[in-house]
């Protein structure tokens, strides 16, 4: 008996050892575009080789990446799918820049730019997306009818994403979308569009659960993040925001049924000369939304209209918001060492709906100021308690 254990045990554990030294001697194949027929000189539609390389990468059980050297490659709409790829850990390296088609007309109405749907296991390192948006941000400011423009880079249905060290400039829409997606970490991101560019948000979430948002800087024409219905366990950290909106949860409630925002956390932020700082903003009508378990800690503010806000009353042009209350319920929302300089007399505002006040807001250590003097604080159906220094005094 005491013999045959360890021989057992041996006869077992060799196979074993032989297929797990394998797997992690195995080195990823690598597939390189231009081998594959993409030209880097910013006027050959590359977009065929680009989905050949990912074809490959998905046929393979093993890891795989795909590279993209220097050079400017010309994509047009470009769909990386899941539903055929057996690969859970594919790397996408680039060198160079992807652009979109010089002509806007040509995404038109299309929505997106560059999409991976249903994917698992994706990770993109370095790069550059140029969206070449300045041509329909110009037809949408003469006030022509325009298309609506695509988003640059979207994940949707997807899990377990990485994307490291990523630039994306001047978007048509939207730069960067998340949804429906679990686990997606952005780190070092640099998203950049001119202050005055329509809709050009830097990163948007929504239906999505475990993103991360770390060490980016992000300064376009609308919010750096905005964070929409569905998101929960949000984590953004160390992020310099301006130009732009802000960080802002919502617009929320805008459908009768709608998911919830919850556990969202936002810290170490510089807003600099952005219309907003934190923001949660709600259209003001019926529905069955909430925003739980915000925690903004460590701000600075630098010349921002609304360093602080909450605006329940979002209904532009006072179109179809009936009897104008909001009814999505806010409630636990903790504002925590958030100092600086507002560009408005008030620098905190929180304007909640009339049937559903705002529960649970806490202010803690929150200094700001406007033309070095002390600024203003407004509240309506508000309530919630202050601690520490908080000036401007708190009207919760
Ligand atoms: C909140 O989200 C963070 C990630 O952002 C996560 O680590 C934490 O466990 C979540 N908390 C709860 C109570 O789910
Ligand atoms: C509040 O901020 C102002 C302007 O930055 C600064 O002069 C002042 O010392 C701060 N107050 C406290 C108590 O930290
Ligand atoms: C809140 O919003 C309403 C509607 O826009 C406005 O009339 C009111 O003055 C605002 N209150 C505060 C305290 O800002």
């Amino acid at each position: 008996m005491k013999m045959v254990q360890p021989l057992t045990s041996l006869l077992l554990t060799l196979p074993l050892f032989i297929i797990f030294h394998q797997s992690t001697l195995a080195i990823a194949t690598t597939y390189n575009v231009v081998s594959l027929g993409a030209k880097g000189d910013g006027k050959s539609d590359s977009t065929k080789p680009f989905l050949s390389a990912w074809a490959l990468a998905c046929s393979s059980a093993m890891p795989a990446s795909i590279y993209v050297p220097r050079g400017r490659y010309l994509l047009g709409k470009t769909e990386f799918g899941g539903e055929n790829c057996k690969n859970k850990a594919i790397t996408i390296r680039i060198d160079g820049t992807l652009v979109s088609p010089a002509d806007y007309r040509v995404l038109g109405n299309t929505g997106n730019w560059i999409v991976f749907r249903g994917v698992s296991g994706v990770s993109i390192y370095g790069g550059t997306l140029d969206g070449r948006g300045q041509g329909l941000w110009a037809c949408k400011a003469s006030g022509k009818s325009c298309p609506i423009g695509a988003t640059t880079l979207q994940f949707s249905n997807s899990n377990n994403v990485f994307i490291s060290g990523l630039t994306s400039l001047n978007s048509q829409m939207f730069h960067v979308v998340i949804y429906n997606c679990n686990n997606v970490n952005v780190q070092g991101a640099k998203i950049l569009a001119s202050g005055n560019s329509p809709n050009t948000d830097g990163i948007h979430v929504a239906s999505s659960s475990g993103v991360t948002i770390m060490n980016s800087r992000i300064g376009t024409g609308d919010d750096c993040v905005s964070i929409g219905s569905g998101t929960t366990n949000l984590w953004i950290e160390n992020v310099a925001c301006g130009p732009g909106h802000g960080i802002s949860i919502g617009s929320l409630g805008q459908n009768l049924q709608e998911d919830g925002v919850q556990n969202v956390t936002v810290k170490t932020v510089t807003f600099t000369g952005t219309q907003n700082g934190v923001r949660i903003k709600t259209w003001a009508k019926p529905s069955n939304g909430f925003v739980r378990d915000v925690l903004f800690q460590h701000a600075t503010m630098v010349n921002v209209q609304n360093p602080i806000i909450i605006d329940q009353n979002y209904c532009p042009d006072n179109k179809n918001c009936p009897n104008q209350v909001s009814g999505v319920k806010i409630s636990g929302v903790t504002y925590q060492d958030i100092h600086g300089s507002s560009a408005t007399q008030v620098a905190v505002k929180f304007n909640c709906s009339k049937k559903y006040p705002c529960s649970k807001i806490i202010l803690e250590d929150v200094n700001l100021t406007y033309n070095n003097q002390p600024a203003q604080s407004t509240c309506s159906n508000a309530g919630g308690s202050a601690s520490g220094l908080v000036k401007p005094s708190s009207c919760l």
